[in-house]
């Protein structure tokens, strides 16, 4: 069965547009399990631009699913981990300048820093994700680093708009999924996935997971967190069923 971590940013989002103290993160997680979320994403930028230390700590007491932590490999965020103790982290690389996470991790070029990162967090008993586009090199590096799992940047196939394009991305998630998991990685995947564009995606049957954030926190705007990720359930349990 196919499960769903909702990524909660963007009520955050619109709390820090008046550096207030609502719509609260924190109540949405816990609507988020209330409609049916098997876990909940949080990424805790090194700007801070939305998700903030506090909401952490308070999601880390009251998540009763899964808290997975997105994150930056920096000593500061390993720091925070370690302390806190996720559920999971999902290594992500970052960029100030950059509205959200852009691509996927240099695993290539940042191999031996990222697999001491690794190291440092799964030691401490803290499964790590990478977050990497679906490239066969990627997915060889991922595994090299000892990270437990894999989740494929879905992002270029949400971008891509005429049919040949979709196609062409979904083949190589599907080539980097089916190469992950015989690698024996857990393979998750996301990035601008919405209720329509998932469809595709649950076709690959090593996903076992996937994040997702903007698209069900703009449908809560408009019918509340709960009905939002119940909806987001049933397009998955749909999928399931149907594979
Ligand atoms: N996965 C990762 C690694 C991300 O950085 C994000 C965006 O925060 C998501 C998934 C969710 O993307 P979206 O908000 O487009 O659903």
């Amino acid at each position: 069965m196919k499960k769903l971590c909702v990524n909660v940013d963007h009520i955050a989002t619109i709390r820090e547009a008046r550096k207030t103290n609502e719509p609260d993160p924190v109540h949405a997680a816990v609507l988020a399990e209330l409609g049916g979320a098997d876990g909940i994403t949080i990424h805790l930028r090194e700007d801070r631009r939305h998700i903030q230390d506090r909401d952490l700590r308070l999601m880390r007491e009251i998540v009763k699913t899964k808290l997975n932590l997105e994150m930056a490999a920096t000593g500061e965020m390993a720091g925070i981990a370690l302390d806190v103790k996720p559920d999971q982290v999902s290594l992500v690389p970052e960029k100030r300048e950059e509205v959200t996470t852009e691509g996927g991790l240099d695993v290539l070029g940042q191999h031996g820093y990222l697999a001491g990162v690794v190291k440092k967090l799964q030691g401490a008993g803290i499964p790590v994700s990478l977050f990497i586009d679906p490239d066969p090199r990627h997915v060889k590096a991922a595994k090299e680093t000892g990270a437990v799992s894999i989740e494929i940047n879905t992002g270029k196939y949400s971008e891509a708009k005429a049919e040949r394009g979709i196609v062409e991305e979904l083949e190589k998630i599907k080539q980097a999924a089916f190469q992950a998991a015989s690698l024996g990685l857990r393979v998750y995947a996301g990035h601008g996935l919405t209720y329509k564009n998932i469809s595709s995606i649950l076709t690959v049957a090593e996903v076992e997971e996937f994040n997702i954030g903007h698209n069900i926190v703009a449908r809560a705007s408009m019918v509340g967190m709960e009905t939002a990720v119940r909806e987001m359930v049933r397009v998955i349990q749909s999928g399931n069923r149907a594979n």
